[in-house]
C-alpha cells in the first residue's frame, strides 16, 4: 500500500535528474506515469540535455516497480505537443491527479539578442504555465499540482547581476513563485491544489555545467568542477555543496499525496538554510 495508489502524475522533464528521481519516488508509492522530456538540444543550452536512452532508462525504472507509465517526446514550450502527451496517457490511465512541471533549462550567455534570456523564460516560465494549462482539464478535487521553482529566483540581484541566460532563468524562477501564489487562490475553491518547491543547487548535469560554473567563478575564464568545489558549500548554511534530487523527490511525494491536503500557494524551499544566510556584501 502506497500513499498514492490508484493516482496518475504527469512528470515533465522526467528523462533524467530531478525529474526521473519524480517519477520513479511516485511510482513507488503506487502511482502510475506520464513522462515527457524534450530529448533535444536547445541552441543556448551549453550541455547536453536528456536523450531517448535516458527516458527509456525512466520507463524501465517505473516499470521494475510494477507500475505503469506512458513516456513521451515533448518539448514544454509547444502546447500541443503536452496536450497530446496527456491524452496518451489518459488513454490507458483514465485520470489525472498529480501534476510535476518540472523541466527546465540553465543557458549560457549566447545569441546577439539576448536568446537565452528568450530559451530560459520560454522553458522555465512558459513551460511550466503551459504545463498546468494542459493539465487543469483533466484534474478534480484532490489534485495537486507542483512546480519547481529555484532558490536562484530569491537571490537578491541575481536578475540584474547574470548575463542574459541567468538573468532570464532568475527571473522566470522569480515569477514561479508569484504565479503559483495568484493561481492557487483561484483554484482552492474546487480543492485543486497548487505549491512551488525551490530546490538549492541540486546534483545534476543542470548544476554540473560550465556556465553554473561561472556563475560561482567570475574570476574564471574557463572554471572546472574543482574550481568550484569550494564555492558550492558557501551556498548553503548546512555544510553541504549540494542536495539529492531524492531530496527534492520526498517533498514531491508529499505535496502530491492527501498528508498535505491543506497546503496551498505555497513556496517551500529545500535548501539546506541558504536563504537564511545574509547576501554577501
Ligand atoms: N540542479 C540544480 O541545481 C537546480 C536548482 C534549483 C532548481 N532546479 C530546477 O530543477 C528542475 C529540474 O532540473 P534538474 O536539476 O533535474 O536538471 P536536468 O538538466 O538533469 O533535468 C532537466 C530535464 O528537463 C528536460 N528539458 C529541458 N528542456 C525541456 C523542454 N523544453 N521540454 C521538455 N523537457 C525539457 C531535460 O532534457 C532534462 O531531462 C529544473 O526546473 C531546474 O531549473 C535545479
Amino acid at each position: 500500500m502506497g500513499n498514492l495508489d490508484g493516482k496518475v502524475a504527469f512528470v515533465t522533464g522526467a528523462a533524467r535528474g530531478q525529474g526521473r528521481s519524480h517519477a520513479v519516488r511516485l511510482a513507488s508509492e503506487g502511482a502510475d506515469i506520464i513522462a515527457v522530456d524534450i530529448c533535444d538540444q536547445i541552441g543556448t543550452v551549453n550541455y547536453p540535455l536528456a536523450t531517448s536512452d535516458d527516458l527509456a532508462e525512466t520507463v524501465r525504472q517505473v516499470e521494475k516497480l510494477d507500475r505503469r507509465i506512458v513516456a513521451s517526446v515533448a518539448d514544454v514550450r509547444i502546447r500541443h505537443q503536452l496536450t497530446e502527451a496527456v491524452a496518451e496517457g489518459l488513454t490507458p490511465f483514465g485520470r489525472l491527479d498529480i501534476v510535476v512541471a518540472n523541466a527546465g533549462i540553465y543557458p549560457g550567455q549566447g545569441g546577439s539578442r539576448c536568446e537565452a534570456f528568450i530559451d530560459a523564460t520560454d522553458v522555465d516560465l512558459i513551460g511550466v504555465m503551459n504545463t498546468v494549462a494542459v493539465s487543469l482539464p483533466h484534474l478534480q478535487a484532490g489534485a495537486s499540482i507542483i512546480v519547481t521553482g529555484s532558490t536562484a529566483g530569491m537571490i537578491e540581484g541575481a536578475t540584474e547581476k547574470l548575463g542574459p541566460g541567468g538573468s532570464g532563468y532568475s527571473w522566470a524562477k522569480q515569477t514561479i513563485a508569484r504565479y503559483v501564489e495568484a493561481l492557487a487562490l483561484q483554484l482552492a475553491p474546487q480543492s485543486i491544489r497548487l505549491n512551488a518547491i525551490h530546490p538549492t543547487n541540486c546534483n545534476t548535469l543542470l548544476l554540473h555545467n560550465i556556465d553554473v560554473y561561472k556563475a560561482f567563478r567570475p574570476d574564471l575564464e574557463e572554471p572546472t568542477r574543482e574550481d568550484v568545489v569550494d564555492a558550492f558549500p558557501a551556498m548553503q548554511a548546512m555544510p553541504i555543496p549540494y542536495i539529492e534530487p531524492i531530496d527534492i523527490s520526498n517533498v514531491v511525494a508529499f505535496l502530491a499525496s492527501e498528508q498535505s491536503r491543506y497546503m496551498t500557494g505555497v513556496n517551500l524551499r529545500v535548501d539546506a538554510g541558504a536563504m537564511l544566510k545574509p547576501a554577501p556584501v
